[in-house]
C-alpha cells in the first residue's frame, strides 16, 4: 500500500516536472556522460524545425545543422568548458533551421551532478534571438540614417551662410570682370591707348583678386565642416578661429532672428586637440540651440560666446538669455532624439552629437541653466601643447 502511494506521489512528480520540460519555450537538451543525448524539450520542433525524435535518431543532427562558419565558435566553447566544469560563458551561433533560413542562438550550458555529486553530463538552453537581432540591427541603422541626416541639415544651415556669404564677393568679382571685357577692347584701340588709366585698371583687378580669395577662404572654411572622423584628432586647432568662422557662417541666420551675437575670445588663442571640422559643428550646435532658445524672447536678443584658458583645459562657453531649461529636462538633453522643438523643427540630435565629439576628446560639457534665465554651456577640453599647431585648412582627418 505503502509501496503503491509512493509510486504514485513519484508518477505526480514525473509528470509535473514533464510538463514543465515540455512546455519550456527555448530549446533544451540534456547531454549524458558519453556524449549522446538524454532528453530534449519539445520547443526543439519551433527552434530548429526538426523534432525530437530525429535529434535522438541522429545524434549527429546537431552539428549538422549548424551554420559552417560558426562550427568553431562551438568547438572552441566545448574546449574551453572542458567535461564537467561549470559554464558561465554566453556563446552565440547561428543554425540552419530546416526550412532553410538561418537563425540567431544564443546558447548556456552547465555540467548536471546528481545528489552524490557524480557526474551526469551537460544541460544546455538555447534561445532563438534571431528576431531580436534584426530589430537591433535596425536599429542602428535608422540611428545611422538619422545622424546622417543631422548632418546633412546642419550642411543645409550652412548652405544658407555660404550662398549669402558668397554673393558678395561674386558680384565684385563678376561687375568688375564685365567692365573690363567692355572696356579692354577699347582700351586697345590706338586712339584710345593714351587715356588708358593704369591705376584705374589695377584697382579693379586688385578688387576682383580679393573677392577671389574671400570666396576661397569661404570654401576653405565649409571643407572644414565636412572633414571626417571625429574620432582621430591628429591636429592643435583655434578654438578661437572656430568660433569666428562659425559665427560668420551663420551671420545671416541669427541677424534673421534679430540676435545679437558677442564673442570674447582669450587674448592667448588657446588650440585644443581635436579635429576642426567636428569642433565647427560643436559650436555650430550650441550657437543655433542659443538662438532657438530665444524665439520666445520679446526684447533684446543676445548670445555672448567666450572662450578662455583655464590650467590644461581650453574652455568654449556659449551664454543665452532664453527661455532655459527645466530642472527635469536637464539630465536628457544631450539623450539623442530628445527634443523639445516642434516636429520637423528639431531633431534631437545636435546636443548628443556634440557630447559624442566631446566625449571621443576626452573633454567635458556641463549646462547651467534655470527655466526663464537662459543657459550657459560650457566645454572642455584638453589644450594642446606638444602637437603642431597646425592652420586649420592643411589639418588632416
Ligand atoms: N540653449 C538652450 N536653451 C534652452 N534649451 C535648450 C538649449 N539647448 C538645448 N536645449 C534643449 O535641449 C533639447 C535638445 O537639444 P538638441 O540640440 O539635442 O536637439 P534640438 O535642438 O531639439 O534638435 P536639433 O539639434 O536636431 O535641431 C532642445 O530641444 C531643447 O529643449
Ligand atoms: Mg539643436
Amino acid at each position: 500500500m505503502e509501496l503503491e502511494r509512493l509510486y504514485q506521489d513519484l508518477s505526480v512528480s514525473e509528470q509535473k516536472f514533464k510538463t514543465v520540460a515540455d512546455y519550456t519555450s527555448n530549446w533544451e537538451y540534456w547531454i549524458n556522460p558519453s556524449g549522446r543525448l538524454e532528453w530534449m524539450s519539445r520547443a526543439c520542433q519551433k527552434v530548429t524545425g526538426y523534432a525530437e525524435e530525429e535529434f535522438f535518431k541522429d545524434q549527429h543532427l546537431l552539428e549538422s545543422i549548424t551554420h559552417p562558419e560558426d562550427a568553431t565558435i562551438i568547438r572552441d566553447h566545448l574546449i574551453s568548458i572542458g567535461s564537467n566544469a561549470p559554464c558561465t560563458e554566453e556563446i552565440e551561433f547561428r543554425i540552419i533551421h530546416r526550412d532553410g533560413t538561418v537563425r540567431q542562438i544564443q546558447h548556456t550550458c552547465q555540467s548536471v551532478h546528481d545528489a552524490s555529486g557524480n557526474y551526469l553530463g551537460r544541460r544546455s538552453a538555447n534561445r532563438d534571438v534571431t528576431s531580436q537581432k534584426q530589430a537591433e540591427k535596425e536599429k542602428h541603422y535608422l540611428q545611422a540614417q538619422m545622424l546622417q541626416s543631422a548632418k546633412l541639415a546642419s550642411i543645409g544651415t550652412l548652405a544658407a551662410g555660404v550662398a549669402h556669404e558668397i554673393n558678395n564677393p561674386l558680384t565684385i568679382l563678376l561687375g568688375n570682370l564685365s567692365v573690363l571685357v567692355e572696356q579692354v577692347p577699347i582700351w586697345m584701340k590706338p586712339e584710345f591707348r593714351e587715356r588708358f588709366d593704369v591705376l584705374a585698371f589695377q584697382k579693379r583687378v586688385q578688387h576682383m583678386e580679393e573677392a577671389g580669395n574671400r570666396i576661397a577662404a569661404i570654401i576653405g572654411t565649409l571643407l572644414n565642416y565636412s572633414r571626417g572622423d571625429c574620432g582621430t584628432y591628429p591636429c592643435a586647432v583655434d578654438l578661437n578661429q572656430c568660433v569666428v568662422e562659425t559665427v560668420a557662417f551663420c551671420k545671416t541666420l541669427l541677424q534673421k532672428s534679430g540676435v545679437e551675437v558677442v564673442c570674447d575670445l582669450a587674448p592667448e588663442r588657446p588650440f585644443i586637440v581635436g579635429n576642426i571640422g567636428c569642433l565647427n559643428q560643436v559650436v555650430m550646435n550650441l550657437l543655433t540651440n542659443a538662438r532657438d532658445a530665444m524665439d520666445s524672447v520679446t526684447g533684446e536678443r543676445k548670445i555672448v560666446i567666450r572662450t578662455r584658458c583655464q590650467g590644461d583645459l581650453s574652455q568654449l562657453i556659449v551664454s543665452d538669455d532664453g527661455a532655459g531649461i527645466p530642472g527635469a529636462d536637464v539630465t536628457k538633453i544631450f539623450d539623442p532624439f530628445f527634443s523639445t522643438k516642434s516636429p520637423g523643427k528639431g531633431t534631437g540630435l545636435g546636443l548628443s552629437i556634440v557630447h559624442t565629439i566631446i566625449s571621443k576628446w576626452e573633454g567635458s560639457i556641463e549646462v547651467q541653466s534655470k527655466p526663464g534665465e537662459g543657459a550657459t554651456f560650457t566645454v572642455s577640453l584638453k589644450t594642446a601643447a606638444a602637437l603642431p599647431k597646425a592652420s586649420s585648412q592643411k589639418c588632416a582627418a
